[in-house]
Order: structure tokens, then C-alpha cells, then sequence
């Protein structure tokens, strides 16, 4: 049962204690983190020698339906692995976390998707190369409509075709099942996928891009949200790391700001993804949306106080307990 002390009304407490373990599906990529930590980052064109090398669980996708599985959340994963050893160890780790991998399919002659990610000065740089990610077509959501029909939110991202990600929006519109989507890695969205957008959740590189206006005040993402606004979004929570969040609902497009927990980071890989499971697990579990983003602020900042996507990815036990204060470090 969660106890979050942040001021959560009666009734949203009660409906998370009725139904604290939502049905998500998330349709999204899957992928090894091949991770090296250095001190710095070289200059293009440098060699430096870096300090340790890890292979780890990753993928936007993955990342999100684990953290939302150790959330307490029933899971399901909709997506793809190569027939490579990687396949085998990424559909190992979805079993040890609980996400249901009945929507997890192999490709043959593929490769599972890899991304090569150097961390280093409290920041991180990531290249992803798809592999089987992009074998993840319109056709094989189709095949999995029953999935997303009985889930109660669907989270979705763009590591996967642009053409799924539209398939996965509209069979969830189909149901009426809302969705949450990550627009990230930053990509350019066609009107008709954010038409059928309940929560939209870009950071503010995602959000320069879908809208070209540089974010950099209180009036820049006001009208960066009415572009989204009036392209049909229905509500928008704008995360910014250790700025916190800004969200704004379609109904008063009132921009409401929240802080961040304040906390020195050990890795902020995955902190989006945190942040974005437990989104929807809060949303799923009936809360308002200045609740989830608040409880959604604390998990991010959770999620970096371990190295690596997915090891800092608390339980909601943990998540209750943790004494956090807010205010950037
Ligand atoms: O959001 C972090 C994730 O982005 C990493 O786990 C990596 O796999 C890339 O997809």
C-alpha cells in the first residue's frame, strides 16, 4: 500500500489502495547499455582512457516497464529482441523484474538493440543503434491489440518506428485506454499521433524540437505548450532534471511548477524513464496529475543514486520511506 506524505487528497488515497496494481503495457524498444565512465568527455577527435566498462539492462522501454513493474504495477512489454545472446539476457532480466514477456518477440537474423553510452561529469551521452527495435511493426501491434485493450494506461516512446508508435496511439484511442508518450529521443511528431495524446512528456531538447521555440523561460514554454495545445495534446508535463517538472492541463493550459528532490546524483541515466512509469502508474492508480508529477519527480530522483538505467529503480516501499528534500543540488 503507498503512503505518499505529499499532501495527496482523500480520495485519490483511497482509489490507490483499491487498485495499486494498474494493468500497463508498454510498447517500446529494449536494449544493452554497453557503458563506459570516464572523468571527462573527450574532444572529438581524442582518445582518453576511461575508468570501467559494464554491460546493463536498458532501452527507453524497457527502463519504463521495469520501473513501473517495481512500482507494484501488473506489466506487460510489447516489443522485440534479436536472436543474439543479448535477447537471452534482456528477456532474463524482464522474468527477474516481473514484466510479463508474452508480447516480446525474437527476430531472427537481428541483432538486439545496443546503445553505447559514456557517462561521465554527473551527465550522460547516448548512441543507439535499433537492431531489432525496428523490426517492431505496425503488424506485430495488431497481432498484440488484446494487450493494450485491457491495459488501464499505455506507455509508450520513440525507439521504436514512428509508424508503430501511431498504431500503438490509435488501437489505445480505439479503447478509450489512455496514453502516456515520451517523446524521446527527440523526434518530430506527425499532428495525427498528438491528436490521440493524452500525456504528452517531452524534456525541454524534445521540446524545442516538436515546437522550434527555445526553451528558456516561463513565457518560452507557454507557447511551446500552446503549439502542442492547439495540435491536439490533451495534457503536457515538461520535465527539466533538477529544475523539476511544469505541467499544464488541456482543460486551463495553466502552467504549474514543480521542484525537484534535491539529490547528488551517482548516474541520471533512465531518470526520464523513471520518472515516466511512474507517471503512469500514479495516473493508472487514479491520482491527479500534480500528484503523479510531484511522486513522479521523487522516483526520477531515486532512480540516480545507483549506477546504471535500471538498478536505481526504487519500489514504492522504498519511494515511502525515502526522507528526500526538494530544491535543486
Ligand atoms: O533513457 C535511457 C536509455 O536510453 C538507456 O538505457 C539506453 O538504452 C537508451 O535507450
Amino acid at each position: 500500500m503507498l503512503n505518499w506524505s505529499l499532501g495527496i487528497q482523500q480520495r485519490e488515497k483511497e482509489s490507490l489502495q483499491m487498485n495499486s496494481n494498474p494493468k500497463i503495457a508498454v510498447v517500446g524498444s529494449v536494449n544493452v547499455d554497453l557503458v563506459v565512465e570516464t572523468e571527462r568527455y573527450p574532444q572529438l577527435g581524442e582518445t582518453i582512457l576511461g575508468s570501467r566498462f559494464s554491460e546493463l539492462p536498458g532501452g527507453k522501454g524497457a527502463n519504463q516497464a521495469v520501473a513501473a513493474s517495481r512500482l507494484g504495477a501488473d506489466v506487460t512489454f510489447i516489443g522485440c529482441i534479436g536472436d543474439d545472446s543479448y535477447g537471452e539476457f534482456l528477456t532474463k532480466n524482464f522474468s527477474n523484474e516481473s514484466v510479463n514477456t508474452q508480447s516480446l518477440l525474437k527476430v531472427e537474423g537481428e541483432h538486439s538493440g545496443i546503445a553505447h553510452i559514456t557517462v561521465a561529469q554527473n551527465d550522460n551521452l547516448i548512441i543507439v543503434i535499433p537492431g531489432a527495435n525496428y523490426a517492431l511493426t505496425p503488424e506485430k501491434i495488431r497481432q498484440h491489440e488484446e494487450t493494450i485493450k485491457h491495459s488501464d494506461i499505455v506507455l509508450v516512446q520513440l525507439e521504436v518506428p514512428i509508424e508503430t508508435v501511431a498504431e500503438t496511439v490509435s488501437i489505445a484511442n480505439k479503447y478509450n485506454i489512455p496514453v502516456v508518450l515520451n517523446p524521446a529521443p527527440a523526434t518530430k511528431l506527425p499532428l495525427h499521433i498528438l491528436q490521440g495524446v493524452d500525456y504528452l512528456t517531452p524534456n525541454e531538447t524534445e521540446l524545442t524540437l516538436l515546437t522550434d521555440i527555445e526553451i528558456d523561460s516561463e513565457e518560452s514554454i507557454k507557447s511551446a505548450f500552446d503549439i502542442l495545445f492547439k495540435g491536439g495534446v490533451k495534457n503536457i508535463v515538461l520535465t527539466r532534471g533538477a529544475k523539476g517538472a511544469v505541467f499544464a492541463e488541456n482543460h486551463n493550459k495553466q502552467l504549474i511548477f514543480k521542484e525537484s528532490y534535491s539529490i547528488t546524483p551517482v548516474d541520471t541515466t533512465g531518470a526520464g524513464d523513471a520518472f515516466n512509469a511512474s507517471l503512469a502508474f500514479s495516473l493508472a492508480n487514479g491520482c491527479l496529475l500534480d500528484t503523479a508529477v510531484e511522486f513522479s519527480n521523487k522516483v526520477a530522483a531515486l532512480s540516480t543514486t545507483k549506477f546504471g538505467a535500471q538498478s536505481g529503480l526504487p519500489t514504492a516501499e522504498e519511494v515511502n520511506y525515502s526522507k528526500m528534500i526538494k530544491g535543486e543540488v
